[in-house]
């Protein structure tokens, strides 16, 4: 129960009290049932485990998992019609989730793009369960059908940005999603995994070097800061997050709540974080203009630097270092690049 994890990913189109052409991706709720705010820095949170938690607070702490009153405000932020959809698809997804399932899902509306849950391609899994060989029929299918389609997953490929040869996948199974992009890169209208809890995108090119797809990764509603070695200021404030999806990717906003503020204050408050093309002044937020934010994060110290507080979602404002930078292929990031996975790949370049 400690580390229950949800994703929500919404679609809202044209409902009467809902705004058309959005979709908000919250995930790693991460309930903690027995956070508390106690007077012995040791009661805080399980989530802890062995941790002294001083000053918690009732909105949360770094240290822990969320309190339901972190959790249930998040859900609450997106309004009434928001939280009746939700309701229903917990049910849903509470089902599928714990039976391990992957299902697709069309949205409704005139031209269809059709949404695709990919659940729990890990590293640690014996198989993947037929899922690559589902991913793929949807995927011939959409194209037949003139559909473009997101892709939705928990556990991302790729490297953790926050310490080095941190792969979740097994190399193979990392090899054949990435073979699937390639082939069917198309239809792809946006790819949308979490588990980090940091915020940061991957791009995926063709052999020619274009860019085919780009990969968000979106950070998590629980602020806990990573107990894996090796990293260094592990946690990010809590977000919420609507996309707008159609006809291609329009844009990616990001509200976080400020846990320390929110805590001290004892008042929570969801604002604006940023919005993905005006920070980077991209027209939208297709794999196209990902790019140009790619370059503009590359060339441009202002812009890598708030690249780099956004990776916390705010929670960590400290300079991006020289000597934590790594050039790879003529891109320098603050961030640590998966240089084993473009040896193993080959043609696929993933820059942070
Ligand atoms: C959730 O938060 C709202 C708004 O603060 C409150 O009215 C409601 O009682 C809470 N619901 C639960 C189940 O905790
Ligand atoms: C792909 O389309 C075929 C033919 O309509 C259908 O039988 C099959 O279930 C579809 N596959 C998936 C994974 O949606
Ligand atoms: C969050 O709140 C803390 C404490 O009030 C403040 O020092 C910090 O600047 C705030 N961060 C942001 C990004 O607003």
């Amino acid at each position: 129960m400690r580390l229950l994890t949800w994703l929500i990913f919404l679609a809202h189109w044209g409902g009467a009290r809902a705004e058309p052409g959005k979709f908000w991706h919250i995930t790693d709720l991460h309930l903690d049932p027995d956070h508390k705010v106690p007077k012995y820095p040791f009661q805080v949170c399980p989530s802890a485990g062995f941790q002294s938690v001083p000053n918690a607070g009732p909105w949360g702490d770094y240290l822990c998992d969320s309190p339901w009153a972190l959790i249930n405000s998040s859900i609450y932020k997106l309004g009434e019609a928001a939280v009746l959809e939700i309701v229903k698809c917990l049910t849903k997804l509470i089902r599928e989730v714990f039976l391990g399932a992957f299902y697709s899902e069309k949205l409704p509306g005139p031209s269809g793009a059709g949404q695709i849950v990919v659940n729990e391609l890990t590293a640690d899994m014996v198989g993947p369960g037929q899922q690559f060989q589902w991913l793929e029929d949807v995927l011939t299918n959409a194209s037949k059908a003139g559909d473009m389609v997101y892709i939705v997953g928990h556990v991302p490929p790729g490297f953790f940005e926050k310490t080095q040869n941190k792969a979740w996948f097994q190399e193979g199974f990392n090899e054949k999603y990435l073979k699937v992009v390639w082939k069917h890169g198309r239809v792809i209208a946006g790819q949308f995994f979490r588990h980090h809890h940091t915020d940061s995108f991957r791009m995926l090119y063709d052999d020619a070097g274009a860019p085919i797809s780009a990969m968000f990764i979106t950070p998590g509603v629980t602020p806990w800061k990573t107990t894996l070695p090796g990293v260094i200021n592990g946690a990010n404030n809590p977000v919420i997050r609507p996309a707008y999806p159609k006809p291609f990717l329009q844009d990616m906003v990001t509200y976080f709540m400020n846990l320390s503020q929110a805590n001290a204050q004892g008042m929570r408050r969801w604002e604006l974080e940023y919005q993905l093309t005006k920070a980077y002044w991209v027209p939208h937020a297709s794999a196209h203009s990902l790019q140009a934010v790619l370059d503009r994060i590359t060339g441009d110290q202002g812009a890598l630097q708030h690249y780099y507080l956004y990776n916390s979602v705010s929670y960590y404002a400290g300079v991006c270092e020289e000597a934590a930078r790594v050039e790879v292929a003529a891109y320098t990031t603050c961030l640590y690049l998966p240089l084993l996975l473009m040896a193993l790949l080959g043609l696929c370049t993933l820059v942070l």
